[in-house]
């Protein structure tokens, strides 16, 4: 039986005050929730204050600390890169590679995605591998294949470590635009994102949690974590407002 996740992703946004509020508020709110209940959930901040959130989660067993990506080399001439044990020095748990912004804007390939899944999870990090498709894409019929490539890469390089990674099906055309896939739509593709894990391995079919992102908010999660391959989700804009985010960590049972 696998677990919830969810994951705020912070995106570029925040500030050191805004952040202590923010951190603070989802803190107490999640006070009297028990780890053993199930559900994880982790903050994705960006990378500058990550050691205010540190201080801020410390002690806190339900709440996790994750990057928003992490470099594929273990150090040196590659300015501007975090490296996993810069954020591991920081209690970084999990780290998001490759989401369709940093595909996007920073012409990250499925091969050096899997190389950050592989950097990430030899650290002990736990990748969140996001796919996806383009609205281009699903109206081409691609969606499957599309996402099928994306995890091949990572699947191909990671093999016997597939286990211990997150996916994150998050469709391009759903994030920050309020469009988000149906319950039914969603679930179709986690299940070919399900059936490809079980080609590879029966243990990460059974262990993998597969999170959906892309608009979900307060009204929509419960529907959305309702379907069977749907563990958890990523959330962007709605994880930067505390009453949403906890109102979606509440519909994850
Ligand atoms: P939104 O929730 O703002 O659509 O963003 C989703 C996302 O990209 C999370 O990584």
């Amino acid at each position: 039986m696998r677990t919830k996740l969810i994951a705020g992703n912070w995106k570029m946004n925040g500030t050191l005050a805004d952040n202590e509020l923010l951190c603070k508020s989802i803190r107490t709110g999640l006070a009297g929730v028990d780890a053993s209940q199930g559900t994880s959930v982790v903050l994705c901040a960006p990378s500058v204050y990550l050691s205010q959130l540190q201080s801020c989660l410390a002690g806190s067993s339900t709440i996790h600390l994750g990057s928003q990506d992490v470099s594929s080399h273990d150090k040196g001439a590659f300015t501007g890169e975090i490296s996993t044990a810069m954020l591991k020095e920081f209690g970084v748990r999990y780290a998001i590679v490759g989401h369709s912004e940093r595909r996007q804007y920073h012409g990250e390939t499925d091969a050096v995605v899997a190389l950050k899944a592989k950097a990430a999870l030899a650290a002990g990090i736990t990748p969140i591998v996001c796919v996806g498709e383009s609205l281009a894409e699903r109206e081409a019929g691609l969606t499957n294949d599309v996402v099928r490539r994306q995890l091949a890469a990572v699947i191909h390089e990671n093999g016997h470590c597939i286990s211990e990674i997150v996916v994150a099906y998050e469709p391009v055309w759903a994030i920050g635009t309020g469009k988000t896939a149906t319950p039914e739509m969603a679930q179709a593709v986690h299940s070919v994102l399900r059936a490809q894990l079980h080609a590879a391995s029966s243990v990460a079919a059974e262990r993998v949690q597969i999170l959906y992102g892309g608009s979900m908010n307060a009204a929509n999660a419960a529907s959305l974590l309702a379907m069977a391959d749907i563990d958890g989700g990523l959330i962007g804009g709605a994880a930067l407002r505390a009453a949403d985010f906890l109102s979606i960590i509440a519909s994850a049972k």
